[in-house]
């Protein structure tokens, strides 16, 4: 089953292999971050990935994501 799954802190260490596993896995992934301790060049090479998205943004503020499905929001 393909998901849309939103990665927060995913330029950073674990958040990086996170979002590599899930690319692979076949999900659709929006990776967000700051970049406050993360870097691009964590995710340097998923840039371009038709299933991967970079979104620099601080998670403290709201986001509105379109077409995110209301299970993941609320889960
Ligand atoms: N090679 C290695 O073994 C290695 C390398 C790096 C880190 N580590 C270890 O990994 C652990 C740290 O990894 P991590 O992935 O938890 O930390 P991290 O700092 O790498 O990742 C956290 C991510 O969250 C982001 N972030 C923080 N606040 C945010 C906010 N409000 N909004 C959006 N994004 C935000 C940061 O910019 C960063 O990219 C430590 O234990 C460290 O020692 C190991």
């Amino acid at each position: 089953m393909r998901n849309r799954i939103l990665v927060t802190g995913g330029a950073g260490f674990l958040g990086s292999h996170l979002c590599d596993r899930l690319v692979h896995e076949g999900h659709d992934v929006i990776c967000l971050d700051n970049l406050f301790t993360g870097n691009k060049k964590n995710i340097h090479h998923l840039i371009g990935n038709q299933r991967f998205e970079f979104i620099r943004h601080d998670i403290i503020n709201p986001i509105y994501l379109e077409r995110f499905e209301q299970r993941l929001i609320s889960e």
